[in-house]
Protein backbone atom coordinates (compact mmCIF):
# COMPACT_ATOMS: atom_id res chain seq x y z
CA UNK A 1 0.00 0.00 0.00
CA UNK A 2 1.34 3.80 -1.48
CA UNK A 3 1.96 5.70 1.56
CA UNK A 4 2.50 9.71 0.80
CA UNK A 5 4.59 11.87 2.77
CA UNK A 6 1.75 14.34 3.30
CA UNK A 7 -2.00 13.89 2.41
CA UNK A 8 -3.93 17.38 2.94
CA UNK A 9 -6.77 15.86 0.54
CA UNK A 10 -7.65 14.20 3.50
CA UNK A 11 -7.89 17.91 5.69
CA UNK A 12 -9.27 19.40 2.21
CA UNK A 13 -12.64 16.68 2.41
CA UNK A 14 -13.21 17.02 6.67
CA UNK A 15 -13.42 20.73 6.63
CA UNK A 16 -13.24 21.91 2.83
CA UNK A 17 -16.74 23.18 3.00
CA UNK A 18 -16.46 24.95 6.32
CA UNK A 19 -13.62 27.11 4.67
CA UNK A 20 -15.17 27.63 2.09
CA UNK A 21 -18.32 29.06 3.21
CA UNK A 22 -16.16 31.60 5.21
CA UNK A 23 -14.16 33.20 2.02
CA UNK A 24 -17.62 33.72 0.36
CA UNK A 25 -17.62 36.62 2.51
CA UNK A 26 -14.15 37.51 1.84
CA UNK A 27 -15.33 37.70 -1.61
CA UNK A 28 -18.43 39.56 -0.81
CA UNK A 29 -16.71 42.05 0.76
CA UNK A 30 -13.37 42.52 -1.48
CA UNK A 31 -11.64 43.30 1.49
CA UNK A 32 -8.76 41.27 -0.20
CA UNK A 33 -6.27 42.12 2.01
CA UNK A 34 -5.24 42.32 6.02
CA UNK A 35 -9.24 43.62 7.33
CA UNK A 36 -11.77 41.24 9.58
CA UNK A 37 -10.36 38.24 9.32
CA UNK A 38 -7.05 38.38 9.54
CA UNK A 39 -7.24 40.68 12.66
CA UNK A 40 -9.57 37.67 14.08
CA UNK A 41 -7.47 35.30 13.62
CA UNK A 42 -4.21 37.37 14.78
CA UNK A 43 -6.18 38.06 17.95
CA UNK A 44 -6.43 34.04 17.98
CA UNK A 45 -3.31 32.89 17.46
CA UNK A 46 -2.00 35.29 20.24
CA UNK A 47 -4.24 33.47 22.54
CA UNK A 48 -3.29 30.63 21.36
CA UNK A 49 0.75 31.29 21.78
CA UNK A 50 -0.18 32.79 25.36
CA UNK A 51 1.56 35.93 23.91
CA UNK A 52 -0.12 39.39 23.55
CA UNK A 53 0.26 40.69 19.94
CA UNK A 54 0.01 38.72 16.49
CA UNK A 55 1.08 40.25 13.60
CA UNK A 56 -0.25 38.64 10.17
CA UNK A 57 2.33 38.30 7.43
CA UNK A 58 2.63 36.97 3.87
CA UNK A 59 4.90 34.32 4.50
CA UNK A 60 7.54 32.33 7.26
CA UNK A 61 10.30 33.92 5.56
CA UNK A 62 8.66 37.59 5.26
CA UNK A 63 7.70 37.00 8.72
CA UNK A 64 11.13 36.23 10.25
CA UNK A 65 12.60 39.27 7.98
CA UNK A 66 9.94 41.65 9.56
CA UNK A 67 10.67 41.08 13.31
CA UNK A 68 14.80 40.94 13.12
CA UNK A 69 14.52 44.47 10.40
CA UNK A 70 12.15 46.53 13.47
CA UNK A 71 14.11 44.90 16.16
CA UNK A 72 16.40 48.17 16.17
CA UNK A 73 19.60 45.75 16.61
CA UNK A 74 22.69 46.94 15.21
CA UNK A 75 22.87 46.94 11.19
CA UNK A 76 26.09 44.52 10.64
CA UNK A 77 25.72 43.17 13.89
CA UNK A 78 25.50 39.06 14.42
CA UNK A 79 23.05 36.62 14.91
CA UNK A 80 23.38 33.23 16.02
CA UNK A 81 21.42 30.35 14.27
CA UNK A 82 22.21 26.68 13.78
CA UNK A 83 22.97 25.48 10.50
CA UNK A 84 20.65 22.92 10.30
CA UNK A 85 17.50 24.83 9.29
CA UNK A 86 15.32 25.74 6.10
CA UNK A 87 17.91 28.55 4.06
CA UNK A 88 14.61 31.36 5.10
CA UNK A 89 16.12 31.55 9.08
CA UNK A 90 19.47 32.73 7.53
CA UNK A 91 17.93 34.42 4.71
CA UNK A 92 15.85 36.65 7.11
CA UNK A 93 19.13 37.28 8.96
CA UNK A 94 20.55 38.30 6.04
CA UNK A 95 17.65 40.25 4.47
CA UNK A 96 17.27 42.64 7.65
CA UNK A 97 21.26 43.82 7.23
CA UNK A 98 22.51 41.01 10.00
CA UNK A 99 25.21 38.79 9.67
CA UNK A 100 24.32 35.03 10.44
CA UNK A 101 26.66 33.80 13.18
CA UNK A 102 26.18 29.80 13.52
CA UNK A 103 26.71 27.89 16.21
CA UNK A 104 26.76 24.09 16.52
CA UNK A 105 23.35 22.01 16.94
CA UNK A 106 23.07 19.17 20.15
CA UNK A 107 23.81 15.00 18.83
CA UNK A 108 21.24 14.38 21.10
CA UNK A 109 18.20 16.89 20.81
CA UNK A 110 19.44 17.93 17.25
CA UNK A 111 18.45 21.95 18.13
CA UNK A 112 20.81 24.68 18.17
CA UNK A 113 22.99 23.67 21.52
CA UNK A 114 22.92 26.38 24.41
CA UNK A 115 26.21 24.94 25.38
CA UNK A 116 27.78 25.75 22.59
CA UNK A 117 25.86 29.06 22.36
CA UNK A 118 27.33 30.08 25.47
CA UNK A 119 30.87 28.59 24.86
CA UNK A 120 30.82 30.81 21.81
CA UNK A 121 30.16 33.82 23.69
CA UNK A 122 32.47 33.07 26.29
CA UNK A 123 35.20 32.37 24.03
CA UNK A 124 34.56 35.78 21.29
CA UNK A 125 33.79 38.65 24.49
CA UNK A 126 35.86 41.17 23.77
CA UNK A 127 34.98 44.29 26.74
CA UNK A 128 31.96 43.21 27.34
CA UNK A 129 30.16 41.98 24.00
CA UNK A 130 31.33 38.90 22.07
CA UNK A 131 32.39 39.62 18.56
CA UNK A 132 32.25 36.98 15.75
CA UNK A 133 35.68 36.27 14.97
CA UNK A 134 35.08 35.27 11.25
CA UNK A 135 33.16 38.53 10.56
CA UNK A 136 33.71 40.96 12.87
CA UNK A 137 30.56 41.12 13.84
CA UNK A 138 29.20 42.34 17.39
CA UNK A 139 26.70 39.56 18.70
CA UNK A 140 23.45 41.18 18.96
CA UNK A 141 21.15 38.18 18.96
CA UNK A 142 20.62 34.27 19.26
CA UNK A 143 17.54 32.68 17.19
CA UNK A 144 17.29 29.01 17.99
CA UNK A 145 15.20 27.03 15.66
CA UNK A 146 12.10 24.76 16.69
CA UNK A 147 13.34 22.24 14.04
CA UNK A 148 10.72 19.36 13.64
CA UNK A 149 8.44 20.90 15.99
CA UNK A 150 10.44 20.66 18.68
CA UNK A 151 10.33 23.86 20.84
CA UNK A 152 14.32 24.59 21.16
CA UNK A 153 15.69 25.41 24.68
CA UNK A 154 13.86 28.49 25.02
CA UNK A 155 13.99 29.70 28.52
CA UNK A 156 17.73 29.10 28.65
CA UNK A 157 18.27 30.47 25.60
CA UNK A 158 16.42 33.80 27.36
CA UNK A 159 18.92 33.21 30.32
CA UNK A 160 21.91 32.91 27.87
CA UNK A 161 19.98 36.21 26.07
CA UNK A 162 20.19 38.45 29.20
CA UNK A 163 23.60 37.24 30.65
CA UNK A 164 25.09 38.79 27.31
CA UNK A 165 22.98 41.44 26.67
CA UNK A 166 21.87 39.96 23.73
CA UNK A 167 18.05 39.72 22.19
CA UNK A 168 16.24 36.41 21.60
CA UNK A 169 13.84 35.43 18.88
CA UNK A 170 12.45 32.03 17.91
CA UNK A 171 12.12 30.56 14.38
CA UNK A 172 8.98 28.32 15.47
CA UNK A 173 7.89 28.03 11.81
CA UNK A 174 7.70 24.45 12.59
CA UNK A 175 6.23 24.40 15.86
CA UNK A 176 2.62 25.24 15.88
CA UNK A 177 1.08 24.38 19.36
CA UNK A 178 4.29 23.17 21.02
CA UNK A 179 5.48 24.17 24.43
CA UNK A 180 8.17 23.43 26.97
CA UNK A 181 7.27 23.84 30.93
CA UNK A 182 4.23 25.15 30.00
CA UNK A 183 4.75 27.69 27.89
CA UNK A 184 4.01 27.84 24.23
CA UNK A 185 6.43 28.61 21.49
CA UNK A 186 5.72 31.75 20.28
CA UNK A 187 6.12 33.37 23.82
CA UNK A 188 9.96 33.35 24.27
CA UNK A 189 12.13 36.30 23.99
CA UNK A 190 11.23 39.63 21.49
CA UNK A 191 9.48 37.59 19.35
CA UNK A 192 8.72 34.30 16.91
CA UNK A 193 8.35 33.88 13.29
CA UNK A 194 5.81 31.38 12.45
CA UNK A 195 4.63 30.13 8.66
CA UNK A 196 1.33 28.30 7.32
CA UNK A 197 2.74 27.04 4.36
CA UNK A 198 0.22 24.65 3.47
CA UNK A 199 2.00 21.47 4.64
CA UNK A 200 2.97 22.95 7.78
CA UNK A 201 0.55 22.04 11.58
CA UNK A 202 -1.21 24.95 10.34
CA UNK A 203 -1.56 25.33 6.97
CA UNK A 204 -2.87 28.58 5.01
CA UNK A 205 -4.20 28.40 1.19
CA UNK A 206 -1.49 29.61 -0.49
CA UNK A 207 1.48 31.35 1.94
CA UNK A 208 1.29 33.04 5.31
CA UNK A 209 3.18 33.70 7.85
CA UNK A 210 3.27 35.78 11.44
CA UNK A 211 4.72 37.28 14.10
CA UNK A 212 4.04 36.93 18.08
CA UNK A 213 5.18 39.08 20.64
CA UNK A 214 4.59 40.99 23.74
CA UNK A 215 5.71 44.03 22.74
CA UNK A 216 2.84 46.10 21.74
CA UNK A 217 5.20 48.72 20.93
CA UNK A 218 7.08 45.85 18.40
CA UNK A 219 3.78 44.61 17.26
CA UNK A 220 3.25 48.37 16.03
CA UNK A 221 6.84 48.67 13.83
CA UNK A 222 5.78 45.36 12.40
CA UNK A 223 2.24 46.35 11.44
CA UNK A 224 3.99 49.39 9.59
CA UNK A 225 6.88 47.23 8.17
CA UNK A 226 4.39 44.83 6.38
CA UNK A 227 2.64 47.68 4.97
CA UNK A 228 5.20 49.75 2.71
CA UNK A 229 6.39 51.08 6.75
CA UNK A 230 3.20 53.43 6.70
CA UNK A 231 2.36 55.42 10.11
CA UNK A 232 -0.91 56.82 8.95
CA UNK A 233 -2.11 56.87 5.37
CA UNK A 234 0.30 58.56 2.88
CA UNK A 235 2.89 59.67 5.77
CA UNK A 236 5.96 56.59 6.22
CA UNK A 237 7.83 56.50 9.21
CA UNK A 238 9.83 53.38 8.11
CA UNK A 239 11.29 51.76 4.72
CA UNK A 240 9.17 48.48 5.15
CA UNK A 241 7.95 45.88 2.70
CA UNK A 242 4.25 44.33 0.99
CA UNK A 243 4.58 41.85 3.63
CA UNK A 244 0.41 42.08 4.23
CA UNK A 245 -1.62 38.81 4.99
CA UNK A 246 -4.36 38.08 2.32
CA UNK A 247 -7.42 38.36 3.81
CA UNK A 248 -8.42 34.53 2.26
CA UNK A 249 -5.53 33.01 4.45
CA UNK A 250 -6.75 35.12 7.47
CA UNK A 251 -10.24 33.14 6.81
CA UNK A 252 -8.77 29.66 6.25
CA UNK A 253 -6.50 30.17 9.20
CA UNK A 254 -8.96 31.17 11.44
CA UNK A 255 -11.37 28.05 11.08
CA UNK A 256 -8.33 25.53 10.77
CA UNK A 257 -6.98 27.02 14.28
CA UNK A 258 -9.59 25.21 15.96
CA UNK A 259 -8.49 21.70 14.61
CA UNK A 260 -4.69 22.50 15.27
CA UNK A 261 -4.99 20.82 18.89
CA UNK A 262 -7.11 17.71 17.45
CA UNK A 263 -4.63 17.41 14.58
CA UNK A 264 -1.35 17.96 16.85
CA UNK A 265 -2.79 15.32 19.36
CA UNK A 266 -3.25 13.17 16.30
CA UNK A 267 0.40 13.63 15.01
CA UNK A 268 2.15 12.81 18.93
CA UNK A 269 -0.42 9.44 18.83
CA UNK A 270 1.18 8.59 15.16
CA UNK A 271 5.30 9.71 16.53
CA UNK A 272 4.64 7.49 19.74
CA UNK A 273 3.33 4.78 17.47
CA UNK A 274 6.34 4.66 15.08
CA UNK A 275 8.41 4.86 18.71
CA UNK A 276 6.61 1.45 19.12
CA UNK A 277 6.91 0.20 15.91
CA UNK A 278 10.65 1.12 14.73
CA UNK A 279 11.97 0.64 18.39
CA UNK A 280 13.99 -2.54 16.86
CA UNK A 281 15.24 -0.97 13.91
CA UNK A 282 18.82 0.42 13.98
CA UNK A 283 17.92 3.25 13.40
CA UNK A 284 17.90 6.74 16.04
CA UNK A 285 14.66 8.11 16.89
CA UNK A 286 13.58 11.34 17.93
CA UNK A 287 14.35 12.31 21.54
CA UNK A 288 11.59 11.75 23.70
CA UNK A 289 11.58 14.50 27.00
CA UNK A 290 9.61 15.34 30.14
CA UNK A 291 7.78 18.27 29.88
CA UNK A 292 8.36 18.99 25.79
CA UNK A 293 5.26 18.87 24.08
CA UNK A 294 6.63 18.42 20.35
CA UNK A 295 4.40 19.45 17.67
CA UNK A 296 5.76 16.59 15.82
CA UNK A 297 5.35 18.86 12.33
CA UNK A 298 8.01 16.36 10.74
CA UNK A 299 8.87 12.94 12.15
CA UNK A 300 12.81 12.26 11.73
CA UNK A 301 15.01 8.83 12.20
CA UNK A 302 18.71 9.38 11.59
CA UNK A 303 20.75 6.49 9.53
CA UNK A 304 23.66 6.56 7.62
CA UNK A 305 22.24 4.59 4.96
CA UNK A 306 19.16 7.40 4.77
CA UNK A 307 20.22 7.77 0.62
CA UNK A 308 19.79 4.01 0.23
CA UNK A 309 16.30 3.84 2.96
CA UNK A 310 15.11 6.81 0.81
CA UNK A 311 15.15 4.88 -2.41
CA UNK A 312 14.24 1.52 -0.91
CA UNK A 313 10.90 3.60 0.44
CA UNK A 314 10.44 4.96 -2.69
CA UNK A 315 10.36 1.66 -4.50
CA UNK A 316 7.06 0.72 -2.29
CA UNK A 317 5.32 3.85 -2.61
CA UNK A 318 6.04 5.48 0.37
CA UNK A 319 6.99 9.18 0.41
CA UNK A 320 10.01 10.69 2.29
CA UNK A 321 12.36 13.46 2.84
CA UNK A 322 15.34 15.00 3.85
CA UNK A 323 15.28 18.26 6.69
CA UNK A 324 17.45 19.02 5.53
CA UNK A 325 20.67 17.43 3.41
CA UNK A 326 23.25 19.99 3.45
CA UNK A 327 23.72 22.78 6.44
CA UNK A 328 23.47 26.00 5.66
CA UNK A 329 27.12 27.13 6.77
CA UNK A 330 28.35 24.94 3.61
CA UNK A 331 25.88 26.18 0.97
CA UNK A 332 26.75 28.68 -1.48
CA UNK A 333 24.49 31.40 -0.53
CA UNK A 334 26.80 31.55 2.79
CA UNK A 335 29.85 30.66 0.95
CA UNK A 336 31.31 34.75 1.83
CA UNK A 337 30.50 33.79 5.33
CA UNK A 338 33.69 31.88 5.34
CA UNK A 339 32.62 28.28 6.79
CA UNK A 340 34.10 25.25 5.82
CA UNK A 341 33.48 21.25 6.50
CA UNK A 342 34.32 20.71 9.76
CA UNK A 343 33.41 23.91 11.13
CA UNK A 344 30.16 22.02 12.90
CA UNK A 345 30.50 18.28 13.09
CA UNK A 346 27.26 17.81 14.50
CA UNK A 347 25.55 19.90 12.17
CA UNK A 348 26.85 18.00 9.79
CA UNK A 349 26.58 14.31 10.76
CA UNK A 350 22.89 15.19 11.23
CA UNK A 351 22.54 16.75 7.77
CA UNK A 352 24.00 13.34 6.29
CA UNK A 353 22.18 11.10 8.18
CA UNK A 354 18.25 12.82 8.68
CA UNK A 355 15.07 11.12 6.81
CA UNK A 356 12.01 12.24 7.73
CA UNK A 357 8.70 9.64 7.19
CA UNK A 358 5.29 10.35 6.61
CA UNK A 359 3.54 11.96 8.68
CA UNK A 360 -0.11 13.58 8.94
CA UNK A 361 -2.91 13.87 11.44
CA UNK A 362 -4.69 11.34 9.10
CA UNK A 363 -2.11 8.76 9.19
CA UNK A 364 -3.52 5.66 9.85
CA UNK A 365 -2.00 2.84 11.83
CA UNK A 366 -2.31 0.56 8.72
CA UNK A 367 -0.32 3.14 6.92
CA UNK A 368 2.18 3.56 9.64
CA UNK A 369 2.73 -0.42 10.04
CA UNK A 370 3.38 -0.15 6.12
CA UNK A 371 6.23 2.11 6.68
CA UNK A 372 7.56 0.07 9.45
CA UNK A 373 8.01 -2.92 7.93
CA UNK A 374 9.30 -1.39 5.16
CA UNK A 375 12.19 0.08 7.34
CA UNK A 376 12.30 -3.07 8.77
CA UNK A 377 12.79 -4.68 5.74
CA UNK A 378 15.53 -2.69 4.37
CA UNK A 379 17.04 -3.35 6.98
CA UNK A 380 16.46 -7.29 6.33
C1 LIG B 1 12.38 26.59 10.00
C2 LIG B 1 11.70 27.39 8.93
N1 LIG B 1 11.96 28.72 8.85
C3 LIG B 1 11.37 29.49 7.93
C4 LIG B 1 10.48 28.97 7.02
C5 LIG B 1 9.92 29.85 5.95
O1 LIG B 1 8.54 29.84 5.90
P1 LIG B 1 7.75 30.11 4.51
O2 LIG B 1 7.92 28.91 3.65
O3 LIG B 1 6.33 30.32 4.95
O4 LIG B 1 8.33 31.34 3.90
C6 LIG B 1 10.16 27.61 7.09
C7 LIG B 1 9.16 27.02 6.17
O5 LIG B 1 9.39 26.29 5.28
C8 LIG B 1 10.80 26.79 8.05
O6 LIG B 1 10.56 25.48 8.12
Amino acid sequence: MPVPFLDLKQQYAAIGAEITAGLTEVFENTAYILGPKVRAFEEDFAAFCGIDHCVGMSSGTDAVHAMLAVSGLPRGSGVILPPNTFTATAEGVVMAGLVPVFADVDRGTWNLSPRAVEAFLEENSRGGRSVDPRSGAAVSAILPVDLYGRPAELAEFENIADRFGLLLFEDACQSHGASRGGRMTGSFGSAAAFSFYPGKNLGAWGEGGAVTTRSGEMAERLRSFRDHGSSRKYFYSQIGHNYRMEAIQGAVLGVKLRYLPDWNRRRAEAAARYGELLAGCPVELPPAEEGVVHSWHLYAIHTEARKELGEYLASKGIGSGLHYPYPLHLQEAYADLGYGEGDFPVSELNSSRNITLPMFPEITPGQQEEVASAVAGFFG
